[in-house]
C-alpha cells in the first residue's frame, strides 16, 4: 500500500487526511514535526508533504534521495522555504498548491472592509470599557455607497472585486497587468487615483520586487483621512513604520492587519506570557485603537482547508504513478 508522510500537521486537518486516505485506499503517517525533525520516518514511505514557513536544512535533500523519495509536494502556495534546485538535483520534484480557495480570503478581506466601514473596532474597544456612546465620526459608510479599491487584482483580488461588485460597490483596480475579463465589476485605475478615491484600501498582490514597499509614507498621503487599510496579502508590502505614522498623524483612519512584517515570529504563536517586546513594530501595532491585528488566518477555512490537503496528495500521487503535476515548481 502507498505510504506518505505528512509532517507539520494540525488537529484540524485531520478529518481531511484521513476522508483522503480511505479514500484513496493508501496509508498517511502524520506527525505534528517539521520535517527537519521527522527524517528517521522517512525511511520506508513514498511520498512526502510538508507545510512549514522555515527553510529547510540543506542537508536534508540528500538524505530524501537516499531513502528513495521522488518528491516533495508543500500544501501551501508559498515555497520559498524549498531549494528547488538542490530539491531537483537529488531527483526529487517539488510541487505546491498556488490556488486552494481564493474566496477564503476574499471572504475575509470583505469582512474586514465592512469592519472599517462601519467603525466596529472602534465600538468595540469603547463597549469593552463601558462606555456605550455615539460619536458623530463615527456614522459609518453603506457598503453599496462606499469606493473600494483593490491593489492586486488576481485571484484573490478578482475574487474580491465580485463580491463586493454584488453588494453595489464601486470597485477601482489597480494591477500592473490589469484582467480584461471583469469589465463592469472593477474599473482600473494609476495607483495614485485609487489611493485618492477609495473609502478602504484592500492588498492582494503577490510579494515582488515591485510589490515590497508598495504603500509607504507618500501612498498613505493620498489617502482620504477617512479612509482605511486592509492587508491580507504579505506584510512586506507596507512600509510599517510609515503606516504606524500615518495611523498617528490621522492620515488615514484604521487598518486590518491579517498580514504584517515580523508576524513570522508572532502568527500561530502563543505569545501570552513572552509578550512582543522582541518585535517593536508588532507590538506597537498591537496596543492602537484603531489596528485590528489576525495572525494570518485569512486563508483559515474548511474547504481551504480541505483542498490543502486533497491537492498536495493528489500531485503526490500523479508523481509516484508517472504523471505530471500541474503544480510541479519549474525553475
Ligand atoms: N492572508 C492569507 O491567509 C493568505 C492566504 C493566501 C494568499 N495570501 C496572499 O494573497 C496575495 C494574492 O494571492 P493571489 O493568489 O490572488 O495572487 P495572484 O498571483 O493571483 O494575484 C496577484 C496580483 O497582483 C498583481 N501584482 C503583482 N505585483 C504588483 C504591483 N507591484 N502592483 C500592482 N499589482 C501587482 C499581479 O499582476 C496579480 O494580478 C499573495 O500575496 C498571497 O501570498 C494570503
Amino acid at each position: 500500500m502507498t505510504k506518505i508522510l505528512m509532517t507539520s500537521v494540525r488537529d484540524d486537518e485531520q478529518p481531511a487526511i484521513k476522508n483522503y486516505a480511505k479514500k484513496n485506499n493508501i496509508e498517511i503517517i502524520t506527525t505534528p514535526k517539521l520535517i527537519d525533525d521527522a527524517i528517521d520516518l522517512t525511511t520506508d514511505i513514498d511520498g512526502l508533504v510538508i507545510q512549514q514557513r522555515s527553510k529547510l536544512p540543506d542537508d536534508i535533500y540528500a538524505k530524501l534521495h537516499a531513502n528513495g523519495l521522488k518528491q516533495i509536494a508543500t500544501r501551501t502556495a508559498g515555497f520559498d522555504m524549498v531549494d528547488v534546485k538542490q530539491a531537483n538535483a537529488n531527483g526529487l520534484t517539488v510541487t505546491n498548491v498556488p490556488a486552494y480557495s481564493p474566496r477564503s480570503v476574499a471572504e475575509f478581506a470583505l469582512m474586514q472592509i465592512l469592519r472599517l466601514l462601519r467603525n466596529s473596532y472602534r465600538f468595540d474597544h469603547q463597549v469593552a470599557n463601558n462606555d456605550f456612546r455615539w460619536f458623530s465620526d463615527e456614522q459609518s459608510i453603506e457598503i453599496h455607497t462606499a469606493t473600494i479599491g483593490i491593489i492586486g487584482v488576481g485571484r484573490i483580488g478578482g475574487t474580491l472585486a465580485k463580491l463586493l461588485n454584488a453588494l453595489g460597490a464601486t470597485v477601482l483596480g489597480y494591477d500592473t497587468n490589469p484582467r480584461t475579463d471583469l469589465e463592469g465589476v472593477v474599473e482600473f485605475v494609476a495607483k495614485e487615483e485609487l489611493l485618492k478615491r477609495a473609502d478602504v484600501v484592500s492588498l492582494h498582490v503577490d510579494l515582488n520586487p515591485t510589490s515590497k514597499g508598495l504603500l509607504t509614507a507618500k501612498e498613505f498621503a493620498l489617502m482620504k483621512p477617512t479612509a482605511g487599510l486592509v492587508n491580507a496579502s504579505r506584510g512586506p508590502v507596507v512600509n510599517t513604520a510609515d503606516l504606524v505614522t500615518a495611523l498617528k498623524a490621522g492620515e488615514i483612519a484604521a487598518a486590518a492587519l491579517d498580514t504584517f512584517e515580523g508576524e513570522e515570529t508572532v502568527a500561530a504563536a502563543d505569545r501570552r506570557e513572552k509578550g512582543l517586546d522582541d518585535q517593536p513594530l508588532v507590538k506597537e501595532l498591537h496596543a492602537m485603537d484603531n489596528v485590528i491585528l489576525t495572525p494570518h488566518i485569512a486563508f483559515f477555512t474548511n474547504l481551504a482547508v480541505q483542498n490543502m490537503v486533497d491537492f498536495s496528495l493528489d500531485d503526490v500521487l500523479a508523481i509516484l504513478n508517472g504523471k505530471q503535476s500541474p503544480h510541479e515548481i519549474k525553475l
